[in-house]
């Protein structure tokens, strides 16, 4: 009879040798977004791919683009992404996303990612810091001016 392989282990052992780099959540402010990510959602490795986390990242930096914006918005640049620790499969990642400044009709937003290895050592990890610009548009796909 064939053997089934082994599932990996998520996260790979040497995750309790990652580095910490912050040991609690950023006080008072809330996440725009809190998410587990899922098998599929890793490589082989069992770590989170990028591109998974940058769309996170998108959809948790449009949240308070959207309430600045009061209405839809796109995104037109993605500023800077430093992916600084790995995420891996179970963590609970937390997304802070706050407004940096605002143009005519552009909105430059940070968002800054936390990852609590629940897995393992229950640590929490600053693993990715962004920033993105969003512009408001209207029913056209146009910029629009900000409200007030
Ligand atoms: C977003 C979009 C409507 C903007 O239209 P546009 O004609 O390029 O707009 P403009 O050149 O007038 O620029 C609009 C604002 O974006 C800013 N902007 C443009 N390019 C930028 C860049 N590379 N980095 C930062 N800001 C930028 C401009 O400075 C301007 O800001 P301001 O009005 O506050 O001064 C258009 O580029 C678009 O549809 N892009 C595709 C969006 C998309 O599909 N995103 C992915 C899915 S949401």
């Amino acid at each position: 009879m064939r053997q089934t392989p082994p599932l990996p282990s998520f996260p790979p052992p040497d995750t309790m040798n990652q580095p910490a780099t912050v040991s609690a959540l950023p006080e008072g402010k809330n996440p725009a977004l809190r998410v587990v990510p899922m098998p599929a959602d890793a490589n082989v490795h069992g770590d989170v791919f990028g591109g998974w986390i940058m769309a996170q990242v998108d959809i948790a930096g449009s949240i308070p683009a959207v309430g600045r914006a009061q209405g839809r918005v796109a995104t037109v640049a993605v500023n800077s992404f430093l992916f600084k620790h790995p995420v891996f499969v179970g963590d609970l990642v937390s997304f802070y996303a706050e407004v940096l400044k605002t143009g005519r009709t552009s909105i430059t937003v940070s968002v800054e990612v936390y990852a609590q290895r629940m897995r393992h050592t229950n640590e929490i990890v600053k693993v990715t810091e962004a920033t993105l610009t969003y512009v408001a548009t209207d029913e056209n796909r146009q910029p629009r001016v900000l409200p007030a």
